[in-house]
């Protein structure tokens, strides 16, 4: 028996310096992300690579949830405090509130037991930082360091809760969970999580983020994708994207994520900017205005006529139009009683210059207009 778990250990260990070795590049990326993002303006050379440490963070991909850099420099929008992870080297172990006497073994001791788990964590972001030798941690910090002090669960292996687990149907409580994940992720993106409807619903930080397996090319998702990530719970929301008229979702060129903080935000429904309309204008400027002559329910809310997940409807609009107009515009006072009942599309003249595009044959700029003569948005 002994022999047996011997062989193994050397046999694992020489396997994990091997691996160590061919992912040593990953981490090091992401120990110079987390040194870049706390002196960004860093631009010292790394004598291995001639590349600055403000190059490498140029090539890391850009995962900044809560406030991107277009975000930071808009003049309209409050800025965001966004932290930096707690770097590798200052991993702190996690105490285990079920197994608070458990010490911690080493991931060497782990690894003899979870010989899959580990093969597939060693290409994971973190397990492969943590592999490539991190000052003072080493890569003894590598399974504890999220899962907590492992001896007595080494000890007794089946006893519920004796391992900080990260399923739904394990011991572990999920503020547990999220407070392991959040000891070193706390604030940034994450500012608002404690209070937030995904917290509030038992949400843990794994139902969207699976750190041992590397399923995505970027953000440790439980998925391929963002928005397969969030597709898992809200079907209907990602159908609506398959309606005739739809932003370039499906398509690959947006995610939920432009819009939503899924971490938490002050903005009902988890916007990521203070109102609707401001999301809107992160990628339609143009709308902001100002305008000469402003369309009132432009300015109140684009959702007055637009259903951002999708419609069958041209342009996202909630309804056809003339009836979308009017909705809140009545037939009378009309110039050539354009809009009688008989003049409809639907009456028993139909007047031509209502069928086609409508009310936009004429109102054009809907959206606003800034031509002195465009009161009615006729340009
Ligand atoms: C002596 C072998 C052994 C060692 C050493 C060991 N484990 Fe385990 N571990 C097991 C077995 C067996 C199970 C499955 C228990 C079960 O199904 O009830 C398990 C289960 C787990 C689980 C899931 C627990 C749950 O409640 O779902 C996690 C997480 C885990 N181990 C992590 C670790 C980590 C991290 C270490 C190192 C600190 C470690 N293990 C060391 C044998 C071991
Ligand atoms: C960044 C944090 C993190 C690190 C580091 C980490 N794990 Fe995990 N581990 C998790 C999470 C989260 C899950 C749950 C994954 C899921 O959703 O299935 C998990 C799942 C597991 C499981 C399966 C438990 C189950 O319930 O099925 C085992 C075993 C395990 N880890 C062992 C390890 C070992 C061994 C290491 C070190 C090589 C390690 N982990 C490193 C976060 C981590
Ligand atoms: C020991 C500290 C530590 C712990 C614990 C930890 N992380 Fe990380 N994590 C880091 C560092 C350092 C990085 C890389 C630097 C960065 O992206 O900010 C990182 C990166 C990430 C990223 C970004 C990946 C990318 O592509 O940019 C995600 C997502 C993430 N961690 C999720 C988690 C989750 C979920 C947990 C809990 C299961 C967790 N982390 C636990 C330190 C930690
Ligand atoms: C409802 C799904 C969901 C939940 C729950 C969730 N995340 Fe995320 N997280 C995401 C998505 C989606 C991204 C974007 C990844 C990208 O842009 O590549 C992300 C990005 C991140 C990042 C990298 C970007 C950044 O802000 O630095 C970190 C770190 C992170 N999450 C940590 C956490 C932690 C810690 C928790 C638990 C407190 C958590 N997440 C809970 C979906 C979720
Ligand atoms: C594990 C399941 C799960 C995943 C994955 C998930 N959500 Fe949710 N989400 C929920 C639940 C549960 C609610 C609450 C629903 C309710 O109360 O009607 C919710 C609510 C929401 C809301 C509405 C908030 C409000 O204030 O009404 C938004 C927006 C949202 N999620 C976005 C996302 C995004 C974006 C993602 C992907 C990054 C995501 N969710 C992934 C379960 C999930
Ligand atoms: C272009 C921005 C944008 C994108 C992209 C987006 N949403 Fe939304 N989402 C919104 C806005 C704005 C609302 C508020 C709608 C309302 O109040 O009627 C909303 C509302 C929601 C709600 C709660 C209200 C409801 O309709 O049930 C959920 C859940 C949600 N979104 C999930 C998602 C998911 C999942 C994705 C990705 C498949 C996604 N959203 C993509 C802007 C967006
Ligand atoms: C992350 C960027 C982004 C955000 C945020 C965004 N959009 Fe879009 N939107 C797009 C792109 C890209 C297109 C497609 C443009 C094209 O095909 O020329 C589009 C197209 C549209 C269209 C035209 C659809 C069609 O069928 O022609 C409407 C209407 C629209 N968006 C409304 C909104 C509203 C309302 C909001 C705020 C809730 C919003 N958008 C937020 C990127 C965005
Ligand atoms: C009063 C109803 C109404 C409101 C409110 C409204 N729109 Fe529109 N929008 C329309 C109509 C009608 C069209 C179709 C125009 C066309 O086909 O020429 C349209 C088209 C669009 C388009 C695609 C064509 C273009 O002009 O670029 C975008 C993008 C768009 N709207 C964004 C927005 C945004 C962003 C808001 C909020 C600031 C908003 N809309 C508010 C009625 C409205
Ligand atoms: C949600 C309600 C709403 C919808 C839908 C709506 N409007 Fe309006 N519209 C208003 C309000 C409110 C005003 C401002 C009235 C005022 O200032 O007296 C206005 C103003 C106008 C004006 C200028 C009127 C004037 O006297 O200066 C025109 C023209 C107009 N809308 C056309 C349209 C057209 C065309 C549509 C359909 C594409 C439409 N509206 C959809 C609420 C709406
Ligand atoms: C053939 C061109 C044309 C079409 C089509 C048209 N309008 Fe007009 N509309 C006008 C003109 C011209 C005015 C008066 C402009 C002025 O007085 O300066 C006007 C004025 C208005 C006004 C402001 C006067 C009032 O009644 O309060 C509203 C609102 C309006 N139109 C809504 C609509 C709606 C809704 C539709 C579609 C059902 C529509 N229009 C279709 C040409 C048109």
């Amino acid at each position: 028996m002994r022999v047996i778990s011997l062989f193994l250990a050397a046999l694992l260990s020489a396997a994990l310096g091997v691996g160590g070795m061919l992912l040593s590049s990953h981490g090091v990326q992401a120990r110079q992300a987390a040194a870049g993002s706390s002196s960004t303006t860093d631009a010292r050379h790394s004598p291995s690579s001639g590349l600055s440490q403000s190059d490498i963070a140029k090539m890391l991909p850009a995962t900044d949830m809560g406030a991107n850099a277009a975000r930071q420099n808009n003049p309209h929008l409050p800025p965001i405090n966004d932290s930096a992870a707690t770097p590798f080297d200052a991993a702190p172990i996690p105490v285990n509130p079920l197994a608070p006497n458990a010490d911690a073994i080493g991931a060497k001791t782990c690894v003899a037991c979870h010989a899959q788990e580990n093969m597939q964590a060693s290409h994971t972001l973190h397990v492969a930082s943590f592999r490539a030798g991190a000052a003072n941690s080493g890569p003894q910090a590598a399974c504890e360091s999220c899962h907590g002090p492992g001896s007595e669960h080494a000890k007794n292996p089946t006893a519920p809760g004796s391992i900080i687990a990260f399923t739904h149907d394990a011991k572990t409580p999920p503020q547990v969970q999220a407070g392991v994940c959040l000891g070193c992720h706390a604030g940034g993106a994450r500012q608002h999580w404690i209070g937030s409807i995904h917290q509030n619903r038992g949400l843990s930080c794994t139902d969207c983020h699976n750190p041992m397996v590397r399923l995505s090319p970027e953000g440790v998702l439980a998925k391929s994708s963002i928005n397969e990530v969030c597709a898992t719970c809200h079907q209907d929301i990602r159908a609506k994207f398959n309606r005739r008229s739809h932003m370039p979702l499906p398509e690959g060129q947006m995610a939920c994520t432009d819009c939503h903080n899924p971490h938490g935000s002050i903005t009902k429904p988890l916007l990521k900017t203070d109102t609707v309309n401001e999301t809107c204008y992160t990628c339609h400027a143009e709308k902001r205005g100002p305008f000469l002559f402003e369309h009132a329910p432009v300015r109140a809310n684009c959702l007055n006529c637009h259903d951002v997940h999708g419609s069958n409807q041209q342009t996202l609009l909630v309804a056809p139009i003339p009836m979308l107009c009017q909705q809140c515009h009545t037939m009378t006072l009309h110039p050539n009683d354009l809009q009688t009942p008989a003049g409809l599309g639907t009456g028993p003249h139909p007047d031509e210059r209502l069928i086609g595009r409508g009310c936009l044959t004429c109102h054009s700029n809907i959206h606003g207009s800034n031509n002195p003569s465009g009161p009615k948005f006729h340009k």
